[in-house]
């Protein structure tokens, strides 16, 4: 069983807060749609679609504690939360779509408050149920492209920490690894956060998967000893032409598997897709404090004052990826049309 990242409990919201991890495994509860604000700011909820959850539920609890005489001035407090939540974090587009979903039922014809409250934790609790679906069809449809005895590599967590049920580049591992395949596979630790260290390690061996971890500036030497068949990653927001922003590193990734001649695979569910943009270079990048880079986990290892850079995020061009794995098929190039065709109909 997955570990459950976000729940819904008596009228609270459960996270698990993965700053803690993997030293401390600690949930916090709360009421306040401020809180979960700062947990997705803070990267203690973190992950494309775990962050549109999040956020939905962070709706439904300021819905719940906001009080007014009419129906017009309530949804217009209530927009006013939703717009806060979206200022969290810009490049995980799943955030705005999942914000977006609970604008337009806030904005449906409700017959009085109470009834507009039960229509947003619906859809906060149904957007949660359709990533679970959507997990387990992207991991079936993507473990057939994984050979018994394969060896994978991955980048940053995009596992059960990053939504509802067990992943989505993770979650076509545990797929195959339901189908009685032996995987194995190399994490990247994952500067300057380590989500691949502290999470994406932490996560695999809890169900035994056999994982081996490298510190990001190793993966060219373990490709180029024959040891990686294959990279799944996840993504924050795919453009229309399939150009893929993920975590800071997976561009460098691309690149080295592109010259290894190895095949590199996104797996993403189709709210990823942005057909809004319509390249990589219109994807908005998030920057982060100097302090991650400088002193990241209280120890100084950089002079105090030098300049940093910290895009948290890096677009991979479409033109390296072999294949984007989705719940409704695998895509290969050209990606477009196909984007395009099956976002209409999801
Ligand atoms: O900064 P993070 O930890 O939120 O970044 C997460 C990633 O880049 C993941 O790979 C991506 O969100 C996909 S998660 C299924």
């Amino acid at each position: 069983m997955p570990v459950e990242t976000i729940k819904w409990e008596h009228g609270r919201v459960k996270y698990i807060d993965q700053t803690m991890l993997p030293n401390f495994f600690v949930e916090h509860l709360t009421d306040d749609y401020l809180v979960i604000a700062e947990a997705i700011r803070e990267l203690q909820v973190r992950g494309a679609p775990a962050i549109g959850i999040a956020a939905a539920f962070g709706v439904v609890l300021g819905a719940q504690k906001t009080f007014c005489k009419t129906l017009g001035e309530w949804t217009s407090l209530i927009d006013h939360i939703i717009d806060e939540l979206a200022q969290t974090r810009p490049t995980a587009v799943n955030l705005f779509w999942a914000l977006n979903r609970m604008k337009n039922v806030l904005h449906a014809d409700h017959p009085s408050i109470d009834k507009a409250q039960k229509a947003l934790f619906n859809e906060a609790m149904q957007i949660m149920n359709e990533d679970k679906r959507i997990c387990r069809e992207m991991g079936n449809n993507g473990a057939v492209l994984i050979q018994d005895g394969a060896t994978i590599l991955t980048h940053c967590n995009a596992g059960a920490l990053a939504t509802a049920d067990y992943g989505t580049a993770l979650g076509v591992i545990y797929a195959a690894k339901e189908q009685g395949k032996t995987i194995h596979v190399y994490a990247d630790e994952t500067r300057p956060l380590l989500q691949g260290a502290r999470l994406t390690a932490w996560e695999l061996m809890q169900n035994e998967i056999d994982v081996t971890l490298i510190c990001d500036n190793m993966a060219a030497s373990v490709m180029r000893q024959g040891k990686i068949d294959a990279i799944f990653v996840g993504a924050d927001r795919i453009a229309r032409n399939g150009d893929t922003a993920n975590k800071i590193g997976t561009y460098n990734l691309a690149i080295l598997a592109k010259y290894h001649s190895i095949p590199m695979y996104i797996v993403a569910p189709l709210s990823t897709v942005d057909l809004e943009i319509m390249s990589g270079k219109d994807i908005p990048i998030e920057e982060r404090a100097a302090i991650e880079v400088i002193a990241g986990f209280g120890k100084r290892t950089a002079p105090e004052n030098v300049h940093v850079y910290n895009p948290a995020f890096d677009v991979t061009p479409h033109d390296l990826i072999t294949a984007i794995i989705t719940e409704r098929e695998v895509i290969y190039p050209p990606y477009d049309g196909k984007l395009i065709k099956l976002k209409k109909i999801s």
